[in-house]
């Protein structure tokens, strides 16, 4: 046979190799829809093969959470051999990652495959900051690319499924998983979880089928950044006012751009577990939301619920778990034990189970999974994407972007390029791994640029670095507990000396990269450590500090406020930190972000947010001791939440309204005029906010409902319009009502949440 049969005789082959597959299979017919190909598939199963869906299962090495007894390899490739698992996380590598799918696929009775999750969280490999960072930008295209270089990277390995974005609104520095968030504010939480969303999964449906996108994870569902005193994991009890106006927002943006995904959470909400909770799941996400994705439970949160007192058992956690819409679940080893014999006993009804199923199908057959189940197996493009020239510049980008100016007297920055002696102190700045920040579990240890690295790219300058001193002391591991706060002070002197002699000091300090994140909750927003003494020592040598702070969360450092010239919020900004820094130290980037949440004075005025209430008594008119305050520290933040500096001024002047009134559903459009009055060309995140004067429910002193991030040359001036309507004007009674109720309202246009332009308008 000549090549042109050869060839002919191999598609016939394939094909009717197919057609037979198609027949025996007849869910594999690529031609029909969806929903007839789940119905195809399902009438197959048994109910503990629909049971085996809804089962999710660590892969073989890694934990995030504590490690169930039940848990143990060889039980775990026995319930995959038997089809009775759904769903693996943490498995990484095409190697691997093929090695499972084809158990799944090849030697199941039904071989559906696997959906393989991961937490991508900020980047795969190649880390990009962390995402409260991120938010910081208020740059929703750049935090849009950065989800999308984290999902070429993890679909490159293997995985097609995120467990993310994280977009709890949380007002309490103290609870370590703010890092992960978008910082206090409901509507730009909202903004950016859209952003990360179309990110990880594209802006359609169809793109989620594509080989570089993933399905994204809203979590973690809901109210668990309201946890009582920053405390990780405790109880929230809060208002439905609060979680329909401030937790809810920014899961329903998620759902509205098409995550494929909900995780809950684990804490209990208003005395009902998360994981159990019908009115979360179901009343308002499969019902008022109408989604059609499936729900994944948080790591053994359905087990957890015995711990809750929610239920007397396995059995009974399940039986609630299911019943309330958590479709899936992660690490309990309880659907898989439970749940089959909780139908057959008519204590769950199948067509529950049918419903979480098809849901969890639905998504493997969107993704394409049933196509090609090692769509995403590609040793050639593992090797060419992971960590890529091309993904380098996108983390570097974001990294930029993220960094927040809070103070810069005497002009100390930027830092001139020649002829100037610059101390670099603390042991941040030359440490490789705590830049890559929490949650990063694909990346390799002590893989990040240091500050010194970046720093010493600048070779006008004489460059000398001394650590003064410790920050940890014991190993880096990912789950451990890291031994913090050094007492040694054996390294102050080395340090004293080199700063007296330079121009200028450098000073990196802050918290490592694993003091925050999940289990990570602090009781002290201060500098840990001997950092605060080592900051008060240089001062006394060399006032000419440049304060450069590496944080997960809002840290309270009112000695700085008050004496360091300049403070650059650096966090934790992943792979590329030590080139980020230096060009924003060096002037080559003009920072422009913006704090996405409050930094208190101290710790005690926490929780602390721009957007609060007004009290019955907000200033001292009479001047008398009866007014809402604190006798010992202003009830201000020492920085505030959209505040942030750049090289060059910002002015706002000709605030507009196009009309004094208007009518329920007319749209209020506002204008301001900015002009860029300093010497270096930027960019600033223009911001409006407003205020409901009187309402049926109390409202917020003030509410972001607008913004806009725009860049001006020096000198340059451009009229920026925002509109408001209905969406932004009204706000949910208890019952999830939402009203637009007439009467005056404030605007404040300005570049932080603090100071603005004033005006006002009324709805009649
Ligand atoms: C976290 C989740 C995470 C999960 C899987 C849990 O401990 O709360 O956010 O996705 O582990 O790693």
């Amino acid at each position: 046979m000549n090549t042109k049969k050869l060839i002919a005789a191999g598609i016939f082959t394939l094909i009717t190799i197919s057609i037979m597959n198609a027949q025996k299979k007849p869910h594999l017919d690529k031609t029909k829809p969806i929903e007839e190909r789940i119905d195809l598939l399902m009438k197959q199963m048994t109910i503990e093969e629909k049971v085996g869906q809804m089962n999710q299962y660590n892969g073989f090495w890694e934990v995030t959470g504590p490690a169930p007894k039940e848990g143990n390899a060889e039980l775990k490739y026995k319930h995959l051999r038997d089809g009775l698992v759904g769903s693996m996380l943490s498995v990484r590598g095409v190697k691997e990652v093929k090695a499972v799918q084809k158990i799944a696929v090849e030697e199941t009775r039904l071989g559906i495959p696997l959906i393989i999750g991961f937490d991508v969280i900020h980047g795969y490999k190649t880390l990009s900051p962390i995402p409260l960072a991120e938010a910081a930008s208020w740059d929703m295209d750049a935090i849009k690319k950065s989800a999308q270089v984290a999902a070429a990277e993890a679909s490159a390995v293997g995985i097609n499924w995120t467990f993310g974005p994280n977009v709890d609104v949380s007002h309490e520095a103290r609870w370590g998983r703010v890092m992960e968030g978008a910082g206090e504010d409901a509507y730009l939480g909202s903004k950016v979880a859209i952003a990360r969303v179309t990110g990880f999964q594209g802006d359609t449906k169809a793109d989620l089928a594509k080989v570089n996108t993933i399905a994204a994870c809203a979590k973690h569902f809901a109210a668990y950044g309201f946890a009582e005193a920053g405390r990780e994991y405790n109880t929230v009890d809060i208002s439905n006012s609060r979680l329909y106006n401030e937790v809810l927002p920014p899961f329903h943006a998620a759902a509205e751009a098409g995550v494929r995904t909900f995780m809950n959470s684990f804490n209990i909400l208003n005395g009902i577990p998360a994981t159990g909770n019908s009115f979360l799941q179901r009343d308002i996400l499969k019902g008022k939301w109408n989604f059609d994705g499936f729900v994944v439970s948080d790591w053994a949160s359905v087990r957890e619920m015995i711990a809750h007192g929610f239920a007397k058992d396995g059995a009974e956690a399940t039986q609630k778990a299911v019943t309330a819409g958590s479709d899936m679940d992660m690490e309990s080893y309880l659907y898989v034990a439970e749940l089959a014999n909780l139908v057959k006993s008519g204590k769950v009804k199948e067509s529950l189970v049918d419903d979480a199923v098809r849901r969890i199908l639905r998504v493997k057959f969107e993704l394409g999974l049933f196509d090609d189940p090692y769509k995403y197996c590609d040793e050639k493009r593992e090797k060419a994407t992971i960590g890529s020239k091309a993904n380098n510049d996108g983390v570097l980008d974001m990294a930029k972007k993220s960094i927040v100016l809070l103070k810069n007297e005497k002009n100390l920055l930027p830092l001139q390029k020649i002829g100037q002696k610059i101390a670099l102190i603390g042991a941040l700045a030359n440490d490789k791994n705590s830049p890559l920040g929490s949650w990063r579990i694909a990346s390799d240890d002590n893989t990040a640029v240091s500050v010194l690295e970046g720093m010493q790219q600048y070779k006008g300058n004489e460059l000398t670095f001394e650590k003064g001193a410790d920050l940890t002391v014991g190993k880096t591991a990912f789950v451990e507990e890291l031994v913090f706060n050094t007492t040694d002070k054996s390294g102050f002197e080395a340090a004293r000396k080199v700063a007296a002699s330079a121009d200028v000091v450098v000073m990196v300090l802050g918290e490592h990269g694993f003091q925050s994140g999940e289990g990570r909750s602090r009781t002290n927003l201060d500098l840990p450590g001997v950092q605060q003494e080592l900051l008060e020592e240089i001062y006394k040598v060399n006032p000419n500090i440049v304060l450069v702070l590496n944080n997960g969360r809002p840290l309270a450092l009112p000695w700085a406020a008050a004496h360091i010239p300049a403070i650059v919020e650096a966090w934790h900004l992943g792979t590329q930190t030590g080139n980020a820094v230096a060009q924003v130290l060096y002037g080559d980037y003009n920072p422009s972000g913006k704090l996405p949440m409050s930094f208190p004075r101290n710790v005690g005025q926490c929780p602390i947010y721009y957007n609060n209430y007004s009290t019955g008594r907000p200033t001292n008119g009479e001047g008398n001791v009866f007014w809402s305050h604190y006798t010992d520290v202003e009830k201000t933040p020492q920085f505030p939440f959209g505040f942030g500096l750049s090289y060059t001024t910002f002015d706002y002047k000709n605030l507009r309204i196009n009309k004094a009134a208007f009518a329920k559903g007319e749209s209020v459009v506002v204008s301001v005029e900015v002009t860029n009055s300093g010497n270096y060309d930027g960019k600033e995140v223009v911001q409006l906010y407003i205020h409901d004067d009187a309402a049926s429910l109390a409202r917020p002193v003030k509410e972001l409902k607008g913004f806009e991030l725009i860049t001006l040359k020096k000198g340059e001036t451009k009229t920026v319009t925002l509109t408001l309507t209905d969406k932004e004007l009204g706000f949910f009674d208890n019952d999830g009502n939402y009203l637009v109720e007439p009467g005056t309202f404030k605007i404040m246009v300005g570049g932080s949440s603090d100071k603005g332009l004033e005006s006002g308008f009324e709805i009649k």
